[in-house]
């Protein structure tokens, strides 16, 4: 059996609402092309990723941008092929599961888009944005505006009935992410993967819209995957994180736990890598060096070892398991 952090499998009886083992999600790229120059053509942007999610946690998904953590929000909610491994979401496997399983499922978990304009059609009203998935739901048309209104004001947007007949373009960035999100809640959902939900956003906007998302999810008892490149928005809203990198988890633990003693090599630099204030750069580089490497060719063993300060020989020829330390699991050979 794998090994994550909160799974209860004995008896039965589980508080696991989501289970993902051995997952991969590799990207064909480049072409013949790239194969005649021995490239190596496959992306492994997943690659072997297990853990559980118990009804109501919130995880932080983190990691520097290419790291893999949209592919993994993708995995959990259908949205790409498994490469190999298994998500299971209430019981079922994701991959096996019936139409009716699926039209469940679809309204059970839901994504929250980066850029609002996944998510919207510029051209439609904010009434027809929010009716759409009602629609698809098969809602009467009788009880959707009722229903339009509720998200709204889930979202805290005030006035709901003056924006049901304006347009995306009319809103502020803050205002369209709550109708983003408003969308994403309208069925009333279980499980919500928010995807960078606020990085298009002017920072003197996102506390705002992370305040309403973290209210929304608390009153809704939602179940949560936030995805960011930044420890300091992830440690606002999740109790639990876990760091990716080059399509593998690092570390996974408790968000306070990880922040006050970081204990994978590359947990350490993303914590010393503190916001500095006044600037337009919200963090300091990393303290490791170059970006990651190519994702294409990434290195034998420990993928983070050619930028880790403790690499070893061991590194290279093996690929750390993840294992216990204290109630964290750690992928690294120093433990
Ligand atoms: N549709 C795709 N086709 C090919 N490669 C992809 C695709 N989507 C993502 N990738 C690659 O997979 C890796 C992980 O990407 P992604 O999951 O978007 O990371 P993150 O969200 O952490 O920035 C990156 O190297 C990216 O270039
Ligand atoms: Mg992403």
């Amino acid at each position: 059996m794998t090994m994550t952090m909160s799974g209860t499998m004995s008896g039965g009886k589980t508080d696991v609402l989501i289970s993902v083992s051995e997952a991969k999600l590799h990207y064909k790229v480049g072409g013949a092309l790239a194969a005649m120059r021995g490239k190596s053509t496959v992306v492994k942007a997943v690659d072997g990723v297990s853990f559980d999610i118990r009804h109501g946690e919130s995880i932080g998904l983190l990691g520097e941008s290419g790291c893999g953590k949209t592919s993994m929000g993708r995995l959990l909610l259908k949205l790409e092929p498994m490469t190999g491994g298994s998500v299971h979401f209430d019981g079922y496997d994701l991959s096996t599961l019936t139409k009716a399983q699926l039209r469940d499922f679809r309204s059970r978990a839901q994504l929250i888009f980066q850029n609002p304009f996944d998510a919207i059609n510029p051209r439609f009203s904010i009434r027809a944005t929010l009716a759409e998935p009602l629609e698809n739901a098969g809602i009467a048309k009788s009880e959707r505006e009722g229903l339009i209104i509720k998200a709204l004001e889930l979202v805290k947007l005030p006035h709901p009935l003056s924006f049901l007949d304006r347009y995306p373009h009319q809103l502020s960035g803050g205002q369209l992410q709550r109708v983003v999100m408003a969308r994403a809640l309208i069925l009333q959902p279980q499980f919500v993967v928010a995807d960078e939900p606020v990085s298009m956003l002017d920072v003197s906007v996102r506390a705002g819209v992370l305040n309403v998302f973290r209210d929304v999810r608390d009153r809704l008892g939602l179940t949560a995957i936030y995805i960011s490149h930044d420890l300091a928005l992830v440690r606002y809203v999740c109790e639990r994180t876990i760091v990716m990198y080059l399509g593998r988890v690092m570390e996974d633990g408790r968000t306070e736990d990880i922040v006050r003693e970081p204990l994978h090599p590359y947990t350490k630099a993303l914590v010393a890598a503190v916001p500095v204030p006044h600037t337009d750069q919200s963090h300091a580089p990393l303290p490791i060096g170059r970006g990651a490497p190519d994702p294409r060719n990434p290195p034998s063993g420990c993928v983070f070892r050619d930028r880790c300060p403790a690499a070893h020989e061991r590194c290279a020829a093996e690929v750390p398991q993840p294992k216990h330390v204290g109630d964290r699991l750690v992928a690294c050979h120093l433990y």
